[in-house]
């Protein structure tokens, strides 16, 4: 079977029906998605707000939702690009939780951000909550090691671990800038504490800094002590959160080698959040705005197979006709929450909008927005 884009369509299936919550989080009435008249509608709402609202789009959203945004990127092209409208009164923010509350963040105290569906969560961002991430250090500061180490935080966390970072001398990164964020902390410490996600922190200092895998230590918040011993902690360089990714984590390395096998020439390209072994087989990695690049500059009739979110490998097909696009594992799937943001959503919260009603908005604390802001100011002024 294929798709549109002559894609496999190999898991089209995956991940819950976007409307069998329809009514819990929304007040008033969620379109059927069945509606012919969803695309209009949106249209139509979107022209009434004007340059009130400005619409983000993550990558991995669904197409039916990407034609409405005002600007697409990464996690970190859309965090610099709420910061840089303080003029609009609505932020609705086609991506998943942590992208929002990063937006509150990041803007003024009069802008509203909207989440179109709140259920769209980011599993890997839920593997580390505050008071795992509180007792850690605690664990760190009886060791005496707590002023050695810089905590730095993936940006695919909640807004109370980026204050926390921000609070305790460290720093948020994106899967754009980790390497510049990790050589910042080690400017400032001898080890890092590197959350929520050990593959993006592992591929980093192991395959851009030379940092060695024994040097790289994994902390199970589950375990006293992280599960490491005395010896593993004082020679650890970094110290992995023991955090994943539920779709880039599936991808193997056997993966690689049988689209090798299948596709002579293919040149594989994965995302960081994949497995160190994945990373290892690929010809390049990088995040999603790098992912798009990419392909951008690559020669027509080149043979791409693409470790990502499925939404996004898909569009790359549409994009790059001239170029030969397949997913990389078929046992992948979509990112079910980055799904969950869909057409129906996004109509209701435009048209709940253009009624003077601000539905689902997320606000992070003033406390917690001080220092989360001070960690992600320090990433977005990196050099
Ligand atoms: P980037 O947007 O940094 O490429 O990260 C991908 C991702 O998993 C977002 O949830
Ligand atoms: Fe979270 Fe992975 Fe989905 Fe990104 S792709 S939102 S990291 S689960």
């Amino acid at each position: 079977m294929a798709t549109q884009t002559g894609l496999p369509l190999f898991v089209l299936g995956q991940g819950t029906d976007p409307h069998s919550e329809k009514g819990v989080d929304c007040p008033g009435e969620l379109p059927e998605a069945s509606d012919p008249g969803l695309v209009e509608r949106a249209r139509k709402a979107k022209a009434a707000l004007g340059d009130r609202l400005f619409v983000l789009g993550h990558h991995y959203q669904r197409d039916e939702v990407i034609q409405f945004a005002d600007v697409t990127g990464d996690s970190f092209k859309l965090a610099q690009q709420a910061a840089a409208r303080p003029e609009a009164e609505y932020i609705v923010f086609c991506g998943v939780h942590f992208m929002a509350e990063s937006a509150d963040i990041l803007t003024g105290d009069a802008q509203r951000v909207v989440l179109p569906d709140l259920a769209a969560g980011c599993s890997m961002a839920d593997m580390a909550t505050f008071d795992q991430v509180e007792d850690t250090w605690d664990a760190l500061a009886d060791a005496g090691l707590a002023e050695k180490v810089i905590p730095v935080t993936y940006m695919n966390s909640s807004a109370d671990i980026k204050a926390f970072c921000g609070r305790n001398g460290g720093v948020v990164c994106t899967s754009s800038n980790a390497r510049r964020a990790l050589d910042w902390a080690f400017e400032r410490g001898e080890k890092v504490l590197f959350l929520p996600d050990q593959h993006l922190g592992r591929n980093t200092a192991v395959l851009e800094m030379g940092i060695s895998l024994e040097e790289c230590v994994v902390w199970n918040p589950h375990r006293p002590n992280g599960g490491l011993t005395r010896e593993q902690l004082d020679g650890a360089k970094m110290i992995l959160w023991k955090g994943h990714c539920s779709v880039h984590g599936r991808f193997t390395a056997d993966a690689v080698d049988d689209v090798r096998r299948r596709i002579p020439g293919v040149n594989v390209l994965v995302h960081p959040e994949c497995r160190h072994e994945v990373v290892l087989k690929a010809d390049y990695v990088g995040s999603t705005e790098y992912i798009i690049k990419k392909l951008e500059a690559a020669p027509a009739g080149s043979k791409w197979a693409i470790g990502t979110e499925l939404n996004l490998v898909k569009r790359l097909g549409q994009m790059f006709p001239d170029k030969s696009v397949s997913f990389l594992d078929k046992t992948v799937c979509y990112c079910s929450t980055m799904n969950r943001i869909d057409l129906p959503h996004l109509v209701w919260a435009l048209e709940s909008l253009v009624l003077g009603e601000v539905v689902n908005q997320i606000t992070v604390d003033a406390d917690t927005t001080h220092w989360a802001k001070v960690a992600l100011d320090r990433m977005l002024s990196l050099p």
